[in-house]
């Protein structure tokens, strides 16, 4: 089981769904982003301990707008999130949902979200102000404002390039290179390839 694997599964235990919804074979067959932040400071190892994660990517959807009309758009898609339960609420998961934007070159507005739970809802509320939604009749939530600067994904040859890559976005100076691992794991347990982890361009 890779690393992806792990975090998959422990975002999908915090989000009470039945099964992973990131994975590393998922990764593999779709353009998505995982952007990954790590602690590399993290003691005792002093390999590093990775925060948490969030995936993005671009879907075609059919969106209701609020004259209840059908609009097909690509926008960017919220996938998945997670902070590590025994670090939520430090402002990690802001840390790095803003350089995903920075990243993407988005704003929060600009975003579809695939089922978000409550906690997300209230994240996106007190960190970028998002509180009135456009009901639609899909999983997906968009807010006010969706609309009005819709967002083009990237030319085609670029997103190709981008296929299932994930980028590490470390929050202190990188010391070393080994397998980043959750806080308080045993290393045993992490994976030892980390190969397809690195910076977006
Ligand atoms: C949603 C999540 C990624 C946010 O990351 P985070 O690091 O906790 O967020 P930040 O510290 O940057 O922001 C904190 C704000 O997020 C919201 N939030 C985070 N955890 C919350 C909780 N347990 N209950 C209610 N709101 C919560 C609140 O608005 C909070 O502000 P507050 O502490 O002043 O109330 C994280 O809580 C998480 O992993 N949750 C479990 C998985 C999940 O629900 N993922 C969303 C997928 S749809």
């Amino acid at each position: 089981m890779t690393i992806i694997d792990e975090l998959g599964k422990a975002s999908a235990k915090a989000q009470h769904l039945p099964a992973p919804i990131t994975s590393a074979s998922r990764m593999q067959s779709n353009r998505h982003v995982m952007y990954i932040l790590k602690d590399t400071s993290a003691r005792p190892a002093g390999k590093g301990a990775i925060v948490g994660f969030l995936k993005v990517g671009y879907k075609k959807l059919f969106v209701l707008d609020d004259r209840e009309a059908h609009n097909e758009v690509e926008p960017l898609c919220i996938l998945d999130f997670y902070i590590h339960e025994s670090l939520q609420r430090h402002g990690h998961g802001r840390e790095l949902f803003q350089h995903m934007l920075q990243k993407e070159r988005v704003e929060p507005h600009q975003l579809a979200i695939d089922r978000p739970s409550q906690k997300l809802l209230k994240f996106l509320n007190k960190h970028y102000n998002l509180e009135t939604t456009v009901p639609q009749v899909n999983n997906f939530v968009i807010f006010e404002g969706f609309f009005a600067h819709q967002h083009r994904p990237p030319a085609t040859s670029l997103r190709a390039t981008r296929r299932s890559r994930a980028a590490a976005v470390d929050p202190v100076p990188a010391e070393g290179h080994g397998g980043p691992r959750w806080p308080g794991w045993d290393h045993s347990t992490a994976p030892e390839s980390q190969g397809g982890l690195t910076a977006p361009t």
